[in-house]
């Protein structure tokens, strides 16, 4: 089909004055800035790539040691060659609702984060396992992964809310067994447009990154931040003209840092009037496109190759290549696209046709990134998770994007507003030690369960939880008296102390009102001595279990 038509005399003068402000347009990068990470996932030690010289991370630092399995892939040599990253991978064989790898960043500051995924039939299953990639607390992709062979990658470009970000991989509904290959993470700078939407708690999607004319897949050292670019070949269904499709490659014309110079020094272009790309693009909100050029004909002079780009439902622009020594680019917002198209007028007299080096596409979320725990309530499961060894593999975001199974979060359908932990219950988790301190900084907590493991100490005294309703510590080797306090826990309805070493005399409350709220307490086996505290018993509690057996 021929789109290169119909473009109207007012569009063309509009997009004279375009190009000569897009052409002052500052490039996407300036460059790639300390701090990035680059992470082969299942490897087992440090190494510098001997294709793309970058040193190579292994991953066990950003996941704890007990969240998932190493395993080598069969065949990813003969795919991907120049991939040594794809060789290994780690993968969750157990059923937990997600898995999350860890990366102190700088708050507020752009990154790019990606994840690949290249299964390579490890398990000998030949299936390709169904899961989903969320950032922080956001899914951002599910079921991704669509052949056996095919390398996957998600990447997204986001501003951390925290000093620390997480890349999770989880299930919903699905059996499935995730794994990952390679995370990387790299400082950007996007342009202007890009980071106010990033600001304000929206991320980007990468859909295509495109190299036309090259070869192989150009990646660092040629990109400093490790961008894949793919090649299209002149003879690709992507790109269509009324003629035939050349590629042209030139070196040492252009000085680009980006897009890279092995990635602008190759092009396509037409001796037809027109050539269209068609984009493969699904439904979408709405896209963000950016096109470079280079001239890479040191034969053109300043009339032989001017052109103009159309894409459906937009403004139509005007590019003159001739004299550009570096690569200039044109950005295009918009809805949907089927197609870019790249044609001469002919009313202008050029002698070349139309030409186009590499294109980006991205898509802007349609929503904001979920807003992450309560800060205080995710400081305070962090250092109680470091109390107790055996909590470590309950990694990311408390809340998101699924709970640790052992907390209850308020609403987490409510986007913009942080969830808080309501409820903690860790019956039967093998703790070992004193309580935690850090359970009483929940300031949101209506549910304390700790019954039935091996904590021992004293019974805390620091329940800074107004809402606190249920404590039950049943089953423990609690030992030493009970704090007076307790009592004054305004809204505890439900006090569970029994099958502990508590001892002492019950000493009388010291609130001189009823603890209205409660109904069941249960002193119940322990070396408690004195009697119930009388204004206890005045109080209109329906259930005093075995509190007389001390
Ligand atoms: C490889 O990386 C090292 C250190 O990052 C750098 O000094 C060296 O120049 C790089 N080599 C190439 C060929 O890029
Ligand atoms: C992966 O392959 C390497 C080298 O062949 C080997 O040393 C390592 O044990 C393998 N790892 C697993 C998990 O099979
Ligand atoms: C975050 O960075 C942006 C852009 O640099 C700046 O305008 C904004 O004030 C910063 N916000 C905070 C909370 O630091
Ligand atoms: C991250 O932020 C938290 C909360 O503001 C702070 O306590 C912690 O020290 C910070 N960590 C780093 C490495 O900056
Ligand atoms: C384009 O090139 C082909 C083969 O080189 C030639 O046959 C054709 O006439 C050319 N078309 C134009 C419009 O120059
Ligand atoms: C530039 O012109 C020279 C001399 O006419 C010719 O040999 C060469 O093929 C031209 N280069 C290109 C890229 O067209
Ligand atoms: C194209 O660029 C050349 C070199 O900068 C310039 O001489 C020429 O006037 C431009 N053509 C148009 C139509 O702007
Ligand atoms: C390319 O970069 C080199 C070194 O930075 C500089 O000397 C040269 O002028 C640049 N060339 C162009 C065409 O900008
Ligand atoms: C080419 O541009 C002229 C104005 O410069 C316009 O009148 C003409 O319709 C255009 N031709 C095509 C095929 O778009
Ligand atoms: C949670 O949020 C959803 C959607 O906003 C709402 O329908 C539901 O009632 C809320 N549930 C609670 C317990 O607040
Ligand atoms: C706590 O978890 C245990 C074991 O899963 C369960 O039997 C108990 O009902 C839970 N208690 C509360 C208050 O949710
Ligand atoms: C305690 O519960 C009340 C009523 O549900 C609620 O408004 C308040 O925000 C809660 N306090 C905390 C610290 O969560």
């Amino acid at each position: 089909m021929e789109k290169c038509t119909g473009v109207s005399t007012a569009w063309l003068l509009m997009a004279v004055l375009g190009v000569l402000c897009n052409v002052s347009v500052p490039r996407v990068f300036a460059e790639n800035p300390p701090g990035s990470f680059f992470v082969n996932c299942g490897s087992t030690a440090s190494y510098v790539d001997k294709v793309t010289n970058i040193t190579s991370m292994p991953d066990d630092q950003f996941i704890d040691e007990k969240s998932g399995v190493n395993a080598n892939v069969s065949s990813s040599s003969q795919y991907y060659p120049d991939f040594s990253e794809l060789a290994t991978l780690r993968y969750f064989p157990d059923s937990r609702a997600k898995y999350c790898y860890s990366f102190l960043v700088t708050p507020n500051t752009t990154y790019r984060i990606r994840g690949t995924f290249f299964y390579g039939n490890y398990d000998n299953q030949n299936t390709v396992p169904k899961f989903q990639m969320a950032i922080e607390g956001t899914i951002i992709a599910s079921n991704f992964i669509s052949e056996v062979n095919v390398i996957a990658y998600q990447e997204i470009s986001f501003v951390p809310q925290r000093n620390v970000t997480f890349l999770c991989l989880s299930r919903d509904i699905t059996n499935s067994v995730p794994f990952i290959s390679a995370i990387s993470l790299v400082k950007s700078n996007p342009e202007a447009v890009f980071a106010e939407n990033l600001y304000r708690g929206y991320y980007y999607v990468t859909q295509f990154r495109w190299n036309f004319g090259g070869n192989g897949i150009i990646r660092h050292p040629d990109d400093i931040a490790d961008h894949y670019w793919f090649p299209v070949k002149s003879d690709s269904s992507y790109v269509h003209s009324t003629a035939q499709v050349e590629a042209l490659t030139a070196t040492n014309i252009v000085n680009a840092t980006f897009p890279p110079k092995t990635v602008m020094d190759t092009a396509l272009t037409t001796n037809g009037t027109c050539m269209t790309i068609d984009i493969p693009f699904p439904q979408s909100y709405i896209w963000f496109m950016i096109l470079y050029w280079s001239e890479l004909n040191p034969n053109a002079s300043a009339s032989s190759r001017q052109f103009y780009v159309g894409v459906p439902g937009y403004e139509t622009q005007f590019v003159n290549t001739s004299g550009l020594g570096e690569n200039f680019h044109l950005s295009y917002p918009g809805r949907v696209p089927n197609y870019v198209s790249l044609f001469k007028n002919l009313s202008i007299s050029t002698a070349l046709g139309p030409l186009v080096n590499a294109l980006e596409i991205f898509e802007l979320s349609q929503n904001q990134f979920v807003t992450l725990t309560n800060e205080q309530d995710t400081l305070a499961i962090e250092e109680i998770k470091s109390s107790y060894g055996n909590l470590a593999l309950w990694t990311g975001d408390p809340c998101l994007p699924y709970p640790h199974p052992w907390v209850t979060c308020s609403n987490v359908s409510i986007l913009q507003s942080s969830s808080s932990i309501i409820a903690v219950n860790l019956s039967q988790y093998s703790l070992t030690g004193p309580i935690s301190p850090s359970f009483g900084k929940l300031r949101s907590l209506t549910s304390l369960v700790l019954e039935n493991n091996e904590l021992n100490g004293l019974l805390p005294d620091f329940w800074q939880s107004p809402n606190l309703t249920t404590l039950n510590l049943r089953s423990n080797q609690l030992s030493g008296s009970i704090p007076p306090s307790i009592w004054d826990i305004p809204k505890l309805n439900v006090l569970d102390l029994s099958d502990n070493n508590l001892s002492g005399n019950l000493v009388p409350i010291t609130s001189t009102s009823c603890p209205t709220s409660l109904t069941t307490v249960n002193l119940g086996n322990n070396k408690l001595s004195g009697s119930f505290p009388s204004q206890l018993l005045a109080c209109s509690i329906s259930t005093l279990q075995e509190m007389w057996k001390f």
